[in-house]
C-alpha cells in the first residue's frame, strides 16, 4: 500500500476556501453517516446526516454484543453513504476528505468504519484522517444552531467517559476532573438494568423519574465535596443495589421515586462539579457533550445555574447527543482548519480501541491542570 503522505493543502488547491467531509461512526452500537462542508475558516456546516441504532438488536442481550455490532456497521455503511450523499445531491467523486471514528471504542467496530473509509479514500484518491470519538463529542455543540466560542469548560457525560476539562480551542484542552471508575452514563445505565429497565437505561431511567419523588431515598453523591473535580459512580450503583434489594417486591411500587432519587443524585454530583470547575477557571461558559447531555434534568439545572452565574451554556441538538457521523465529519473538519493535522493517503490502517485523550493536547497545554 502507498506509504506516501501528502498534506490536503497540497493536494486540493481550493482547500482553504471549500472542503466537503464525508464522516463515519462506528466506535460502538450507532453507525452513523455524515457530509459536512468548511469553508475556509468559517464555522463548518452540516450538510446530511444519517444513523442506525443498533439498540433494537443489542436489547435482547442487555447489553451491546461486540460481534453483533461488527456485522450491522457493515450492513449498514454503505447504504447510510448512499443515503447521506442523496440527501445533499452530492456524489462521491465531489467528497474531499473522507474521516472516520480511529478510536476509543469496540476494536472490530472501529476496524469497520475504518475500513470503510480507508478503502472509500483509495478508490476516489482522497485523503483520510482518523478522529478522536470524544473529540467528536466534545465539539458537537459546534453543529448546534448556539455554537459556543472558545474558551470554554466543557462537560463530557457520555456512556463510557465523564471529564470536566478547559477548552481554549481545537486540541488546546487541559484536563480538570474525571471519573475514577464509573462514568455517568454507565450509572444511568446500570442503576436502570438493576431496576429491570430495558438497555439502554439512561433515557429509560430518566423517563421514569419524571414520575417519582426525588427525595425518596437518601442515595449518596460520591466526591461531592472532594475538593477536587474528579468524579466517583461506582458505589452510587451499590447504593442503589442494596436500596433495591431492601425494597425486594416493593420495588415495583418505588420504582419512579428510586429513578428519580438515582438522577437527581447523579445530576447533582454533575451540576456541584461543573460549577466547581467554572469558578476554578473563571471561564463564563460551559459547553455539556455526549449522551447524558440529552437529560431533562441535568439541562434544566445547569440552565439555571449558569443562568445565576451569568454563565452561557450550551448543548448539541438533542439527536447529536448520542454518537452520530456529523460530530465526526465536524471534528475533522475544525482540526484540518486549525492545522493541527493533515489528512493523508497513507490508506494502510489501524484503531485505537483504547486512546487516552490527553495524547491530543498540544505540548504547550498541561495534560492536567495542577490541583
Ligand atoms: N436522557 C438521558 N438521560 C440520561 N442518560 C442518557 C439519556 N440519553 C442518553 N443517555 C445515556 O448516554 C449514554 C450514551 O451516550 P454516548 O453515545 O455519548 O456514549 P457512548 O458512545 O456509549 O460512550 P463513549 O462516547 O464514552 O464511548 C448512555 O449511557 C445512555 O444511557
Ligand atoms: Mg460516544
Amino acid at each position: 500500500m502507498c506509504c506516501n503522505i501528502r498534506a490536503v493543502r497540497d493536494w486540493h488547491p481550493a482547500y482553504t476556501r471549500s472542503m466537503l467531509l464525508l464522516g463515519i461512526e462506528s466506535s460502538c452500537d450507532e453507525t452513523g453517516v455524515a457530509l459536512v462542508e468548511s469553508h475556509g475558516n468559517a464555522l463548518p456546516l452540516l450538510r446530511a446526516h444519517a444513523l442506525h441504532s443498533q439498540i433494537a438488536m443489542h436489547q435482547a442481550y442487555g447489553g451491546v454484543v461486540p460481534e453483533l455490532a461488527s456485522r450491522d456497521h457493515i450492513r449498514r455503511v454503505l447504504p447510510l453513504t448512499e443515503t447521506v450523499l442523496a440527501e445533499a445531491g452530492r456524489s462521491l467523486a465531489e467528497i474531499d476528505v473522507v474521516a472516520y471514528t480511529r478510536g476509543p471504542g469496540l476494536a472490530g467496530a472501529l476496524l469497520v468504519g475504518a475500513g470503510v473509509a480507508c478503502a472509500l479514500g483509495a478508490a476516489l484518491g482522497k485523503p483520510v484522517l482518523g478522529v478522536h470519538h470524544l473529540e467528536g463529542h466534545l465539539l458537537s455543540p459546534f453543529l448546534s444552531a448556539d455554537p459556543p466560542e472558545f474558551p470554554f469548560v466543557a462537560l463530557l457525560v457520555s456512556g463510557g467517559h465523564t471529564q470536566l476539562m478547559r477548552v481554549d480551542g481545537v486540541g488546546r484542552y487541559q484536563l480538570l476532573g474525571e471519573t475514577i471508575d464509573d462514568a455517568a452514563g454507565e450509572a444511568f445505565d446500570k442503576s436502570a438494568k438493576l431496576m429491570g429497565l430495558p438497555y439502554p437505561g439512561g433515557p429509560w431511567l430518566a423517563k421514569l423519574a419524571e414520575e417519582g419523588n426525588a427525595t425518596a431515598f437518601k442515595l449518596p453523591r460520591p466526591l461531592l465535596h472532594s475538593g477536587d473535580l474528579d468524579f466517583s459512580f461506582a458505589g452510587l450503583k451499590t447504593a442503589v443495589l442494596t436500596q433495591a434489594k431492601k425494597l425486594g417486591t416493593a420495588l415495583e411500587v418505588n420504582k419512579a421515586d428510586l429513578a428519580a432519587s438515582t438522577q437527581a443524585a447523579i445530576v447533582e454530583v454533575l451540576l456541584k462539579k461543573s460549577m466547581a470547575a467554572l469558578e476554578q477557571t473563571g471561564l463564563k461558559r460551559l459547553v455539556v457533550a455526549g449522551g447524558v447531555g440529552a437529560n431533562r434534568s441535568l439541562r434544566e439545572q445547569l440552565n439555571a445555574a449558569c443562568a445565576k452565574r451569568g454563565v452561557r451554556v450550551h448543548y448539541p441538538e438533542l439527536h447529536l447527543c448520542t454518537d452520530n457521523g456529523a460530530m465526526i465529519a465536524m471534528a475533522a473538519a475544525m482540526r484540518l482548519q486549525s492545522g493541527l493535522v493533515e489528512a493523508s493517503e497513507r490508506y494502510a490502517f489501524d484503531v485505537k480501541p483504547r486512546w487516552p485523550m490527553a495524547s491530543l493536547m498540544t505540548p504547550e497545554a498541561p495534560s492536567r491542570v495542577p490541583a
